[in-house]
């Protein structure tokens, strides 16, 4: 690892925007030396970019550290915010949504028309008695309706928690459970790959048979035609959208709320098996979605046509799918499937369609589409393309530099941008009409943020040093919470650094000589796979709760087109084996967890192995796996129970 470090750090390629990006930039140098200035005062300028029911007075309460308040005595809407101003600056002509259905369907949805269609539907919900505060789960397909779905239970002042719809019904049910939702909205099924992959039955399957567990507290599911697949129905809980939301009054005054009111809830991998609500609040996290939208992305709202590839079921689909670009009036792609259907070139046909001029994918997309080799994208014209963009994990130079000549033609600037759900947008970036980029590294802070770089004391390292990453002030769209665990919050976050202050993001990172940050991915048990957050502890307890398995360990290894692969390594019970034949067994064990956690969780390889190696305290010593996993010398063993495990675990994938 730390030989790949020197080498990325030696990357000397600089790229500066061109004049004429730069002079037409919405973010300037300046905004650098007004937040340095004043950043309180910074953020109070954007926030007043919202419209506020209620001008706040105070703009950051930090007394209460790590609890903070932003814009707390002012009132908003957040749908508001994204629709009806829009519509009554008379822009409900201009289109929100170009959606483009998997198999080549398509519509335009206008500022008016979702306007329109979120009125109604908060309408329904308050018909269906859901109120300020309460929780609604979401579990759809990348469809208009579930943008409108969003924004309509933001609209009433309730709490959204979009589960991907990838995720298994176990994985549904325990984020349903947690949460205590009252209703849940689904579509019947959505395309991917291909085939309708049936969403509704999942949700069933989490409502249904409660046995002994926890009450249930869901009372209604609206359900979106969209899969045409056959499913069962519950005539006293179950409501079609198509009969309901028409039927609803388009007429619906949105209410103010306080900037500190909940907005969503989005639940993320942990340390541990319990994936963790993460609780964000109306107006800091609107206030710093709609702004990095507008400066990270260079979003000329009336002219770009922005294209964000992520899922609703992360937050990149939350704050640049939802919230960012509708707060700023934006027109936007939303495309349902998958990038390679029903052909390799699916994005890049996506793209000349509808003259992209603003495109935000992942570093594993990217590294995909090298795979398929850059004939594809030469079939198409991309040359409406200005502004690239990567999220999710580190960009290694080479992905970068193809990203930037094949499909950026040599000229549109690369913002990499890191950030968490944590954070709720954007931290570090670039911004493209005033920084000269660098492959590889994500580069500065923004205007307003504050990022280090410490060693474990929490010591600045300095330049041309690695340590860990932390965030030294609070910002507006921070996490305000871990929903219904306040301890859990300040222990993962806050406890390290608690001297200081800081937070603790739980990724390494490194210095250059010039002061530029370069992430060198988590520090912890986390796993990040196709830019998707997974955890060792979340995936082991999954292995071991099948009836085979005695004991799991699970590591990241890296993969050159997902950035890491889950590899398990698992010892079967002598019971099991005394009774089955262990054939197909890790193909078996691979699916499971496939089944309960979501086809994102399924391990690349399952091996079998008789013992795994342990400290004396019995801690499993998930670096030796790693380089099992990955294929080199396994590293100093000096410190395990019974040194000779490794050689034996070695001997046995022989
Ligand atoms: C990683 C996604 C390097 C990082 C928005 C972080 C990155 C985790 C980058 C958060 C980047 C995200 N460069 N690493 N540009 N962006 N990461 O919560 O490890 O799904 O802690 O948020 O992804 O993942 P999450």
């Amino acid at each position: 690892m730390s030989s790949q470090i020197d080498h990325l750090l030696t990357e000397t390629r600089r790229f500066a925007p061109s004049p004429e990006f730069a002079a037409s930039a919405v973010g300037t140098a300046e905004l650098y030396e007004r937040a340095a200035a004043d950043r309180e005062g910074f953020w109070a300028d954007q926030a007043r970019e919202l419209h506020w029911h209620k001008p706040f007075s105070q703009v950051l309460d930090w007394s209460n550290p790590p609890f903070a308040e932003w814009f707390a005595d002012g009132e908003l809407n957040v749908a508001y915010n994204c629709l009806d101003r829009h519509v009554e600056a008379g822009l409900g002509d201009r289109v929100a949504l170009l959606w483009e259905g998997e198999p080549g369907d398509d519509r335009a949805v206008t500022y008016g028309e979702l306007t329109d269609e979120v009125k109604r539907l908060a309408n329904v919900l308050t018909e269906l008695g859901i109120e300020q505060g309460d929780r609604v789960a979401i579990y759809m397909p990348m469809i208009p309706e579930a943008v409108a779905a969003m924004l309509a239970v933001a609209r009433v002042g309730a709490v959204h928690s979009v589960v991907f719809g990838g995720f298994s019904a176990d994985s549904l049910r325990t984020r349903i459970d947690d949460a205590g939702a009252k209703l849940v909205i689904t579509a019947d099924g959505g395309y991917r790959k291909g085939k309708v992959s049936p969403l509704k039955p999942a949700v069933d399957q989490a409502l249904a048979d409660r046995g002994a567990g926890p009450q249930l507290t869901v009372e209604h599911v609206i359900v979106v035609r969209r899969g045409g697949n056959d499913i069962e129905w519950n005539d006293e809980r179950d409501l079609w959208w198509h009969d309901v939301v028409p039927a609803a009054s388009p007429d619906h005054e949105a209410q103010a709320f306080p900037a500190e009111n909940p907005l969503f809830i989005l639940y993320t991998s942990g340390t541990t098996g319990k994936p963790k609500g993460i609780l964000h609040t109306s107006g800091g996290y609107l206030t710093q979605a709609a702004f990095t939208n507008r400066v990270v992305h260079d979003l000329h709202a009336e002219t770009d046509v922005y294209w964000c590839t992520a899922d609703i079921g992360w937050v990149t689909g939350h704050s640049y799918v939802t919230y960012g670009p509708l707060a700023n009036g934006a027109t936007q792609v939303l495309y349902e499937g998958t990038p390679d259907t029903p052909h390799s070139g699916r994005s890049w046909e996506i793209i000349q369609k509808y003259g992209v001029t603003i495109y935000y994918t992942a570093p594993t997309a990217i590294r995909s589409f090298m795979k398929v080799g850059r004939q594809v994208p030469a079939q198409y014209d991309l040359s409406s393309i200005r502004l690239l963009g990567s999220v999710g994990e580190p960009i290694n130079p080479e992905a970068w530099m193809w990203y930037r000549k094949v499909i950026g033609g040599k000229k549109a600037p690369i913002v990499d941008t890191w950030w968490q759900t944590e954070t709720g947008a954007i931290m570090i970036s670039a911004l493209p009409g005033v920084t000269e980029t660098k492959p590889g590294s994500a580069q500065v802070a923004l205007p307003g943020i504050s990022i280090d770089v410490v060693d474990e004391e929490g010591n600045r390292v300095g330049e041309g040093n690695g340590g860990l990453l932390v965030i030294t002030e609070p910002w507006p769209s921070m996490l305000r919470g871990i929903w219904g665990d306040p301890d859990r919050f300040v222990e993962t976050y806050w406890e390290k650094f608690q001297k200081q202050g800081y937070y603790f993001a739980g990724d390494g990172a490194r210095l250059d000589d010039d002061g530029d940050i370069w992430l060198m991915g988590r520090v912890d048990d986390v796993m990040n796979v196709s830019g998707h957050r997974l955890s060792t502890t979340e995936i082991e307890s999954a292995l071991v709760a099948h009836e085979s398995t005695a004991e799991a360990a699970v590591v990241g290894a890296s993969d050159e087109t997902t950035g890491q692969a889950v590899v398990a390594f698992v010892i079967i019970k002598q019971s099991y084996l005394d009774a089955h034949s262990p054939d197909g067994l890790a193909t078996s064990l691979r699916q499971w967890v496939g089944e309960q956690i979501g086809p994102i969780a399924r391990p690349r390889d399952v091996y079998i192995v008789g013992e795994l190696p342990k400290t004396r305290s019995g801690k499993i010593m998930r670096r030796l796996l790693r380089d099992v996993a990955e294929g080199r010398e396994v590293g100093d063993t000096t410190t395990l129970a019974d040194t000779a495990v490794m050689s034996v675990i070695s001997a046995q994938l022989k």
